[in-house]
């Protein structure tokens, strides 16, 4: 449900406020600035897909981005950066906004560093890291817009994201993990559109995945910030392994960490 990156500090202004992250080439940064920045494009195989999943491109962030703030419009982890009590002056619509836009960066990373699949007309959208995968260079965050939310967050929506979130999931993670930390799939976020809800979108975008993470004995590491979910997450052979709390809002905001451990032989 988020990711490993870490505050990054801009110290200027953008000359231009509407540019957004498709305004930027991502066909391949010059390879110069790779190599000076030690950077490789990332080579993790892709599992074959099955039968209506398929990976999301960069041309099509928005989109998933779409799917993604509609099945998180009210969820309490994903809005704790956004519905906070300095920005009580700010209309629902100017929030929105922003739920989208913080979507919208977060997948573009994810397009570039990780693995973005969907199924049907954007009825649901998956965002992973595979094993051995991060967004964590500064390379990422500014091909994907993320550094801006240091000036789009308020200053209790940057403490929230950057001092808490980010950090508490990033140790939960390797915590949990250990050395298995580098070998496991990251199931970032999943959410489906309000259509495409219980028709086996969700099913198809997990399995995806933990048929490959079975073939490769990997562990599959979630965070649930729905307590209905823990339930659907056991079907596919999730167990919550730990509860963790985000404190910063009027009540606390709860997180179940969940693990897949891989499963061998026929049953998945
Ligand atoms: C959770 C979510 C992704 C499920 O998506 P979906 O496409 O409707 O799920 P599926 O149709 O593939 O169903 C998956 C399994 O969960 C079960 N399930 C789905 N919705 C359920 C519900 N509301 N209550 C109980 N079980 C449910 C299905 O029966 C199915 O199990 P089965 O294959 O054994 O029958 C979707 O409800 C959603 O986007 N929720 C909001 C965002 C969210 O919380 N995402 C997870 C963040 S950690």
């Amino acid at each position: 449900m988020a990711t490993t990156i870490s505050p990054l500090r801009v110290d200027f202004e953008p000359k231009n406020s509407s540019l957004n992250a498709a305004d930027i080439n991502t066909t391949g940064a010059p390879l110069n600035l790779l190599k000076l920045l030690n950077l490789r494009p990332t080579t993790v195989p892709i599992p074959p897909l099955p039968e209506g999943v398929r990976v999301v491109t960069t041309a099509e962030y928005k989109q998933a981005a779409a799917c993604l703030a509609e099945a998180f419009a009210e969820d309490e982890a994903v809005r704790y950066p956004v519905d906070t009590p300095d920005r009580t002056h700010w209309t629902e619509q100017e929030k929105w906004d922003l739920h989208v836009e913080i979507l919208e960066y977060v997948t573009y990373a994810h397009i570039l560093k990780g693995l973005v699949t969907t199924v049907g007309d954007f009825e649901a959208v998956a965002l992973w890291m595979p094993p051995g995968t991060n967004m964590d260079d500064y390379l990422t965050m500014f091909q994907s817009g993320m550094w801006r939310l240091n000036y789009r967050l308020s200053a209790e929506g940057k403490r929230r994201f950057f001092t808490e979130f980010l950090p508490l999931l990033h140790d939960m993670k390797h915590g949990t993990l250990g050395a298995r930390d580098d070998s496991s799939w990251y199931l970032v976020y999943i959410g489906t559109s309000l259509r495409g809800r219980g028709k086996g979108n969700a099913s198809k975008l997990i399995r995806h995945v933990t048929s490959q993470a079975d073939k490769d004995g990997a562990p599959v590491y979630l965070e649930s910030s729905n307590e209905k979910n823990p339930p659907i997450y056991r079907r596919f052979g999730f167990e919550t392994v730990r509860t963790v709390y985000l404190h910063r809002a009027e009540r606390n905001v709860e997180l179940d960490i969940m693990v897949r451990e891989p499963v061998r032989g026929e049953k998945k």
